[in-house]
């Protein structure tokens, strides 16, 4: 095999110098399958990507009328609603839409809009039970299958069929225990849509996974500013430069799979490139908490190995599961998954985060962020509801937030100031569009091209 030198590269093909992430994942004590780890990159391109698409009201209104209205979009978990007839109200834009538990166990989705009047059935943000659907303004009543059941004064209304005036249905499916919704008429089946997501095989899958903390918060940012900014570990070094003793970034492996799907993968317990030369294997099981712990490394045994199999000891337990065979990277590594347009989520055990984003009606600089963190269900046990949603303002940080994890939330509200900063500094910019890495911001350029398709 010949080995390309940098002036023989073709765009797209440069990667940063020393340990891939597959080098050091493949190397792992407990590796992965291969196919976990197999890279899927294209060059897309390296053409400044559009300012205009964040600041313009026309654009937002663009995505809503041909976006919005097509896509798979993450509507809750199916724990948000455990027993029959408990509901959910998932807004999307302009769009109100009532998720029902049914009597069997499956869903169903409606339009949150009373075929009176008009009136929304429940309240945005309403989660919560109710025997049959009643809207608050006159009372006329549906059950949960959205058939029309009563109308006060029906001698009033000579002229309604009951049976046209069922709730208006709305597509429904689910995928690892997250419920999805598409307001198209005929969507693709969201199998399809989501790539390879169905075939990931998780050795703890998401649909054995629950709600454990949900924290929802206002963002100052457009809703792809938002998301663009948790698609690349390229902004580590100087966002969060105290992650760099422990995590990978400039050699994050980024995968995207098709349309709608991508991914990044990076390392914990092996320094990220830019220190590799400072840190030996002992001073990295130290950092990530090896004294503490008691643990010491014997002759060539990584950090990384110890400290997972140390981790697979104390959290099985804790959590209630075995963790016995997960391979390394998924005990440690933040692995993310990003399904577009909104949608994101870490199958790893120790970053189990769920991402949700969406526009706020008539802001093109403002994102309601959905946080959740996932565990694991006990085995042998009964997915536990989900707990109170906990709600931060625009200016609230993340690490004020009543039990969020204090690390986490710092490193979040580094994220969420940048938004801010870069929103004004491209409302300022004298450039069209942002100028992309080949790589490391693959993902953001597949996503607005994904984008593009919708609106053209
Ligand atoms: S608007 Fe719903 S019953 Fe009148
Ligand atoms: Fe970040």
């Amino acid at each position: 095999m010949t080995s390309k030198t940098s002036e023989t590269l073709k765009p797209g093909e440069a990667r940063c110098p020393g340990p891939s992430t597959h080098d050091i994942v493949m190397a792992d004590a407990m590796p992965p399958p291969p196919e976990f780890m197999a890279n899927h990159y294209d060059y897309l391109g390296s053409a400044d990507v559009s300012y205009d698409a964040y600041l313009s009201p026309d654009f937002a209104a663009r995505e809503e009328e041909q976006m919005w209205s097509k896509v798979w979009q993450m509507a809750c978990r199916l724990e948000e609603i455990p027993k029959p007839r408990d509901f959910i109200v998932y807004d999307i834009a302009d769009t109100s839409i009532l998720v029902v538990r049914q009597d069997g166990g499956s869903v169903k989705a409606f339009i949150n809009s009373c075929r009176h009047r008009g009136m929304q059935l429940a309240k945005s943000g309403a989660r919560g039970h109710a025997a049959m659907i009643r809207c608050p303004f006159h009372g006329w009543t549906w059950d949960t299958k959205g058939d029309l059941k009563s109308i006060p004064c029906s001698w009033d209304f000579p002229h309604v069929d009951k049976t046209e005036f069922g709730l208006d249905p709305v597509h429904v499916d689910q995928w690892g225990g997250f419920v999805f919704v598409n307001l198209a008429v005929s969507p693709p089946p969201l199998r399809d849509y989501l790539e390879v997501l169905p075939d990931l095989n998780l050795p703890l899958p998401m649909e054995r996974r629950h709600i454990v903390y949900h924290v929802q918060k206002t963002l100052a940012a457009n809703w792809k500013i938002s998301v663009e900014a948790f698609l690349e570990a390229y902004h580590v070094l100087a966002t969060h430069p105290e992650g760099l003793a422990l995590a990978g970034d400039a050699n994050c492996q980024y995968d995207v799979y098709g349309k709608n799907v991508s991914r990044f993968l990076h390392t914990i317990g092996f320094p990220s490139p830019h220190l590799a030369a400072e840190r030996d294997q002992a001073q990295i099981l130290a950092a990530l908490g090896g004294e503490e712990a008691g643990l010491s490394l014997k002759l060539g045994e990584r950090a990384r190995d110890v400290w997972a199999n140390h981790l697979r000891k104390i959290r099985g337990p804790d959590l209630g599961v075995d963790l016995s065979s997960v391979p390394t990277t998924q005990m440690m590594d933040s692995i993310e998954y990003y399904c577009f347009p909104n949608f994101v989520f870490f199958p790893g055990v120790n970053f189990p985060m769920v991402y949700r984003f969406r526009p706020v009606p008539g802001k093109v600089d403002e994102t309601i962020f959905d946080l959740y963190f996932l565990a694991p269900t006990p085995e042998g046990q009964e997915t536990p509801p989900a707990p109170e949603t906990i709600y931060l303002g625009l200016e609230d940080p993340f690490i004020e937030a009543a039990g969020m994890d204090a690390r986490l939330g710092f490193i979040y509200d580094q994220d969420v100031e940048n938004l801010r900063q870069q929103t004004r500094g491209i409302r300022s910019s004298r450039k069209a569009g942002q100028t992309l890495g080949n790589y490391q911001e693959i993902r953001i350029r597949r996503m607005r091209e994904t984008l593009a398709d919708y609106l053209s």
